[in-house]
């Protein structure tokens, strides 16, 4: 007999989990980094129409692939699909792997900044030495390690005691939270003297900056932040109540996912041009920016803790959700014990980012193709695999899945199902396919 599955315990909660999972080191972290190095407000155009049109498709698509399903990703591709669809599967799980790894740095840098927030390390500090503090602190090799070893542990450890009380009520409580942290983040950033300067950068769309290579990266990052193209909404999508409509989850998740990316733009691009920082200084942008910005408000020094605090927890509803997707997996499929696929992954995960975070170094030579190992981690999930994923699981759900296993899962709802057939069928799979090639041949 099958075990009964866990699940969600309540619309709410899946919500709560579900934007825990979305909204992540991919909005403050990333997507000022992205939009600062390809063209700030083209990049910000292209971002919203791909998520628009693409991201409420694909995230249904894995909703209903997985809910039908009540299975991981390669085992929902294994119950309706043939071997080959296994394959796609599998894909998605390494590319999991490597995303992860490279998460968890990140994660660990989030930690380390409530260290230095605690111990009161900004102040006083100028801009330039808040990114020297940064840039030797990646690169120091075992300091780094340490703190990625630390957040893929604290991952880990939620994901051993159970997935609905840990990752559901911390999410119900963390995710408001952060959200009045950064609001009150963009309205002090908007009395920055810089702000009509970093605005205009955000907002402003020169559409002679429109390439080939800002649309591959928006379109990554579209995925990158709606946790799409990997399975995660797979085997969130299979804990979702029956009778929860899906396409309202996907909505307000997208919704919220997308004003905290904007958010975050508030406040870091006005910081960028009052503190003379260049916005395409690249992944440190956020972890120089925003202590400046923290040096300027009354009570900084606790915004700054709190801040950082809920970054890393916010990275850890995140990074729970990728894990995931891979125990799921080796539980599901391969009747290990949910301890030990923990274990085993986290382990293995950790020596995978070994070499991104110490390729942080230049003098280490980890560089290749003019990337280091750990930028070619972000290009290689962010940009290159989730569209990929993102492209099957529509092809899939679209050509493939019995339309009454669709019909059931969106409760016979005429429009959306009509929508999802024309977008899943021929729009997603066109788009993505087209960006892709012609984005490889422009990366270098
Ligand atoms: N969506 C997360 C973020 O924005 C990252 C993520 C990607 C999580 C893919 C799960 C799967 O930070
Ligand atoms: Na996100």
């Amino acid at each position: 007999g099958e075990i009964k599955r866990e699940g969600f315990a309540n619309k709410i909660g899946a919500i709560a989990a579900i934007a825990g999972s979305a909204i992540g080191l991919g909005n403050i972290w990333r997507f000022p980094y992205m939009a600062g190095s390809n063209g700030g407000g083209a990049f910000l155009f292209v971002y919203l129409i791909c998520i628009a049109i693409l991201g409420f498709s694909v995230m249904m698509a894995e909703f209903i692939l997985g809910r039908a399903a009540q299975r991981n990703v390669v085992g929902a591709y294994g119950k309706f699909g043939n071997k080959n669809w296994k394959i796609v599967g599998y894909i998605a799980n390494i590319t999991g792997f490597v995303l992860l790894s490279f998460y968890g740095i990140i994660g660990g840098w989030a930690l380390k900044y409530i260290y230095l927030s605690i111990t009161n390390s900004f102040s006083g500090k100028t801009s330039t030495q808040l990114g020297a503090i940064f840039s030797s602190f990646i690169g120091k090799g075992m300091q780094p390690l340490f703190w990625y070893i630390l957040f893929m542990a604290l991952t880990a450890i939620i994901i051993l005691s159970g997935v609905q009380k840990g990752i559901e009520k911390a999410s119900e409580i963390m995710m408001p939270l952060l959200f009045g942290i950064i609001i009150i983040l963009a309205v002090r950033a908007l009395f920055l003297p810089g702000a009509k300067e970093g605005l205009k950068f955000l907002f402003a769309v020169d559409f002679s900056k429109i390439t080939g290579k800002v649309i591959l990266s928006a379109l990554g990052h579209s995925f990158f932040t709606l946790s799409l193209g990997m399975g995660t909404m797979v085997i969130y999508g299979s804990y979702i109540k029956e009778k929860t409509k899906l396409e309202n989850v996907a909505l307000q998740v997208i919704i919220a996912d997308t004003l905290v990316a904007i958010l975050a733009g508030i406040v870091i691009f006005p910081a960028i041009f009052t503190f003379g920082i260049n916005p395409a200084g690249g992944p440190g942008l956020a972890f120089i920016t925003l202590p400046n910005v923290f040096l300027k408000i009354t009570g900084g020094y606790f915004i700054a803790i709190l801040f950082f605090a809920l970054l890393s927890i916010a990275a850890l509803t995140s990074s729970i959700s990728i894990l995931e997707v891979l125990v799921a997996y080796f539980v599901e499929e391969k009747n290990i014990d949910r301890k030990k696929a923990t274990i085993v992954t986290t382990i293995v995960m950790i020596m995978v980012g070994i070499p991104a975070s110490l390729s942080l170094n230049p003098s280490r030579h980890l560089i290749f193709g003019g990337k280091s190992i750990f930028d070619w981690f972000d290009f290689f999930t962010g940009t290159l695999m989730l569209p990929v994923g993102g492209l099957f699981v529509s092809i899939f759900v679209g050509w493939f899945l019995d339309k009454n296993i669709i019909k059931k899962e969106l409760k016979d709802n005429q429009l959306l199902m009509k929508f999802l057939s024309f977008t899943l069928k021929f729009i997603a799979p066109i788009t993505v396919f087209i960006v892709l090639i012609n984005g490889l041949g422009i990366i270098k």
